[in-house]
C-alpha cells in the first residue's frame, strides 16, 4: 500500500486556512481534515463537563473521556462529540476564548495528534489544516504550506465572517491566540522545515487555492 498523499496547511488564525484547505481538497478530489475545529470539540466537550480549562491536570484526566469524531468530506466537514454535533457551539465565543489554553496541554495534544494521524493512515489522500501539521502530527508529508497573512486583513476577515463585528477588537483577539499559540511550550505555531511560505494578504481565495494546487501537482 503506497502512503497517501499528504498535504499540510498551517497558519495562524485568520489567514485562510479553512477556506483555502477545503477549496484545495475539493479541487484535488482528496479528503479534509480541520484539527483546529477538533480542539474546538475537546474544548466544547470540556466546559459542558464543567472543568476548569485553566487547570491543566485536570484538562489532562478529563481530555481522556472525550469522544471527537471528524468528518472528512471538504463539502461537508462535519465535526461531533460523541452523537453530539458541534459544528454550531465549537465557532462560538466561549470555546473561541478557552480553547488556546486547552490546545496547550500536552496529553490532550497527543490524544488528538493520534486521531490526526489515524485519519490521515485512513485516507487515500488529504489536505490536513492546523498549526502543527507540517511539524509534529505529518513531519513528512509531500506538500507543507505556511499560509500567512497581515494581521489587518486578517482580522478584518474574521469580522466580516462574523457578520461585521468589530474588527479592531477582533485584531486584538486573534493577536492574544497567536501570542499563545507560538510561544506555547508544545508544539507550538511555527513554519516546518521545508514549507512553502503562502502570503493571502493580497490573493483572493481562488488566487490562493490555485498557488497552492499548483505547488501539488508540481511536486
Ligand atoms: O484554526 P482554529 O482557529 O479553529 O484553531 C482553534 C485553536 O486550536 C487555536 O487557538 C489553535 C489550536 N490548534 C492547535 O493548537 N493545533 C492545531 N493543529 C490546530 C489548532
Amino acid at each position: 500500500m503506497s502512503t497517501p498523499l499528504v498535504v499540510a496547511i498551517d497558519g495562524p488564525s485568520g489567514s485562510g486556512k479553512s477556506s483555502t484547505s477545503r477549496g484545495v481538497a475539493t479541487r484535488l478530489g482528496l479528503a479534509y481534515l480541520d484539527t483546529g475545529a477538533m480542539y474546538r470539540a475537546m474544548t466544547w466537550a470540556l466546559l459542558q463537563a464543567g472543568v476548569d480549562v485553566d487547570d491543566p491536570a485536570a484538562v489532562a484526566a478529563a481530555a481522556e473521556h472525550v469522544d471527537v469524531r471528524s468528518g472528512t468530506d471538504p463539502l461537508d466537514p462535519t465535526i461531533h462529540v460523541g452523537d453530539t454535533d458541534v459544528s454550531g457551539p465549537i465557532r462560538g465565543d466561549r470555546v473561541t476564548a478557552a480553547v488556546s489554553p486547552v490546545a496547550t496541554v500536552p496529553r490532550v495534544r497527543e490524544l488528538l495528534v493520534d486521531l490526526q494521524r489515524r485519519a490521515i493512515a485512513a485516507s487515500d489522500g488529504i489536505v490536513v489544516e492546523g498549526r502543527d501539521i507540517g511539524t509534529v502530527v505529518a513531519p513528512d508529508a509531500a506538500v507543507k504550506i505556511y499560509l500567512v497573512a497581515d494581521p489587518t486583513a486578517r482580522a478584518a476577515r474574521r469580522a466580516a465572517e462574523q457578520g461585521g463585528a468589530d474588527a479592531a477588537a477582533t485584531e486584538a483577539s486573534l493577536a492574544r491566540r497567536d501570542e499563545i499559540d507560538s510561544s506555547r511550550a508544545a508544539s507550538p505555531l511555527t513554519k516546518a522545515d521545508g514549507a512553502t511560505v503562502v502570503d493571502s494578504t493580497f490573493l483572493t481565495l481562488d488566487e490562493v487555492i490555485d498557488a497552492i494546487v499548483g505547488i501539488v501537482e508540481s511536486r
